[in-house]
């Protein structure tokens, strides 16, 4: 070998080998930190990994509770592979990351969310993050109930369609929710009616339900058909414009609603407006963030209602009590005034917070609970646990609504519940989640009374992302309310 080669050959081997022991003595000196926090036994370069391969996958979410509950102060640290990641459950422990603004990094490695969502304000950092944040803020504070009103009466439409086949059985209400909320949403952030309920026949939808295959070229799929829609929206705001601007300056009302419209807006009034691209990944986080989350609340709630039936009936008398007559029409005025609902809700979203867990990169050292941790670890904050914790619920897994009876409320951490998260990164779709929320109840419950097949026991729970039904079932038995029409 000529000495040259054998000389690069020499010197590129060398700096491997410091590479490796650089990473080496990095992994080592993270391993001896974070040592002193509790937590499994984390063999070296393996950690628990080998141990979750064995336990089936319908059993993992419950798993890992029982594993961190094992661990009583509430602060554990598990090693996937080579990787830490700090598991907190605790009020005053979450209440450390959540409330201090320099803790607002998501560690950004979701092979799916990344690619799909881009700088969207869900998955974005920083400065890029912060302007985002301003950016659609006010567009989510819109109230959107008539297309929710408009689509829960199509989801009338299909459970009624199934019921007709036989109407003893019970019906999937999970899946169907599913299809109500993606239809929703769908018109909400594009002003454009897909139907999706009644025709599943979408390229987008089809797409959606593809994407954990073959990601990248789905999620081009998916931006294509988005920016189209945003092009197109574009171009029929122009020639309105003109139309509206030479009579009258009546452009308000001329003006469609949806997110991507309101969006728009923002931009004509700013002087440098959002492009395309972040347009779209806007669109996008919309319509991810705003169907998961729902389906997951309103099957959920479904559930348990159909699992408490002295619930049901507080339920149904606040019903009567508000709507009187039978058609009378849901008004924001009148939601307001269903309290007890408010507070069944917020029972749901206790025991099933549709985003169990979330993580955050801390940017800077930051001590909890005496444990130091430092700058660049991933901390992963479970609400699930947190709020099935019974040092912090009495009787955790009993669905009282009471809990939140204002003189109840009074009494407790400001940290214990937090189902949309707190502090600056908190969810912007609260509000507009609960109004969801309390249509969708209000709807079926004035149609139907609900009872459920299984029992919370008997249900497996998975969380990739969103809190569900391993099998994505919700099986419910409905029987109408008039009584006319249940022979
Ligand atoms: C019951 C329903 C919902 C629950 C329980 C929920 C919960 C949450 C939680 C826990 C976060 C923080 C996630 C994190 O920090 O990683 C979050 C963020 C977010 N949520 Fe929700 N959410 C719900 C519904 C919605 C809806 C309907 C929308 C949109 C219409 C929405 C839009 C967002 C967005 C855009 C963020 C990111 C905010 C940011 O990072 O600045 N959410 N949500
Ligand atoms: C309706 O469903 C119930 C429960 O699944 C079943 O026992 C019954 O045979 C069905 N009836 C008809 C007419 O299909
Ligand atoms: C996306 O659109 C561009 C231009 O409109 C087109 O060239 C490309 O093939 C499309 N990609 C996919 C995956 O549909
Ligand atoms: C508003 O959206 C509807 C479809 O939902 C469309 O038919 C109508 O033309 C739009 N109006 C304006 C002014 O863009
Ligand atoms: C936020 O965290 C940083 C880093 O740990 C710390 O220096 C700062 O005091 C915290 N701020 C508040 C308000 O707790
Ligand atoms: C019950 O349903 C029947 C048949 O659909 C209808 O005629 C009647 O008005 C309903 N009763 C009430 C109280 O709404």
């Amino acid at each position: 070998m000529e000495p040259i080669l054998l000389c690069i050959t020499f010197i590129a081997g060398f700096c491997l080998l410091v590479i490796i022991y650089l990473r080496m003595s990095e992994y080592f000196e993270i391993r001896h930190i974070l040592g002193y926090i509790p937590g499994p036994k984390a063999y070296p370069f393996v950690g628990l990994s080998w141990k979750i391969k064995k336990i089936p996958l319908e059993d993992q979410f419950k798993w890992f509770n029982d594993l961190c509950f094992s661990f009583k102060n509430g602060m554990v640290v598990t090693w996937l592979g080579t990787k830490p990641t700090v598991n907190i459950r605790k009020p005053r422990q979450l209440q450390v990351i959540l409330e201090n603004s320099s803790f607002t990094t998501k560690p950004g490695n979701d092979k799916i969310l990344t690619p799909w969502l881009g700088n969207g304000v869900f998955t974005s950092i920083d400065k890029i993050w912060f302007d985002r944040r301003r950016f659609v803020k006010s567009a989510y504070l819109e109230l959107y109930s008539t297309i929710m009103i408009e689509k829960l009466e199509i989801l009338k439409e299909c459970i009624s369609k199934e019921l007709e086949l036989n109407k003893t059985q019970t019906i999937n209400i999970f899946n169907l929710v599913y299809k109500y909320s993606l239809d929703t949403i769908c018109e909400i952030a594009f002003g454009i009616n897909l139907d999706l309920q009644r025709n599943e026949e979408n390229e987008y939808v089809e797409t959606l339900h593809r994407i954990g295959k073959q990601i990248l070229s789905n999620i081009k799929i998916m931006h294509n058909f988005t920016e189209k829609i945003i092009i197109q929206k574009q171009v029929d705001r122009e020639q309105n414009k003109l139309l509206v601007t030479e009579e009258f300056n009546i452009l308000e009302t001329c003006r469609n609603t949806s997110l991507l419209d309101k969006l728009l807006d923002v931009c004509e009034n700013t002087k440098t407006p959002f492009t395309l691209q972040e347009i779209r990944e806007e669109l996008d986080t919309f319509i991810f963030a705003g169907h998961t989350t729902i389906t997951s609340a309103i099957s959920w709630a479904f559930f348990m209602i159909g699992n408490n039936q002295n619930v049901q009936i507080k339920l149904q008398e606040e019903l009567k009590e508000i709507f009187t007559t039978d058609n009378e029409p849901i008004t924001i005025q009148k939601l307001e005034k269903l309290q007890y609902m408010d507070r069944v809700i917020k029972e749901v979203l206790r025991l099933y917070p549709s985003i169990s867990s979330f993580d955050r990169l801390v940017d800077s050292n930051v001590v909890i609970d005496n444990y130091f941790i430092p700058k660049g670890i991933a901390v992963r904050l479970h609400i699930y646990q947190l709020h099935h914790d019974p040092e912090v619920w009495e009787d955790p897994e009993t669905f009282n609504p009471d809990r939140f009876l204002p003189e109840n409320n009074a009494q407790r951490h400001p940290y214990a519940y937090v189902p949309f998260s707190a502090g600056p990164r908190n969810c912007i779709g609260q509000k507009f989640a609960i109004l969801e929320i309390k249509i969708a109840l209000t709807v079926i419950l004035r149609k139907w009374h609900i009872a459920s097949l299984l029992k919370p026991s008997e249900i497996k729970i998975i969380s990739n992302f969103i809190l569900k039904p391993f099998d994505k079932k919700i099986e419910l038995y409905l029987r109408p309310i008039n009584k006319s029409e249940s022979n």
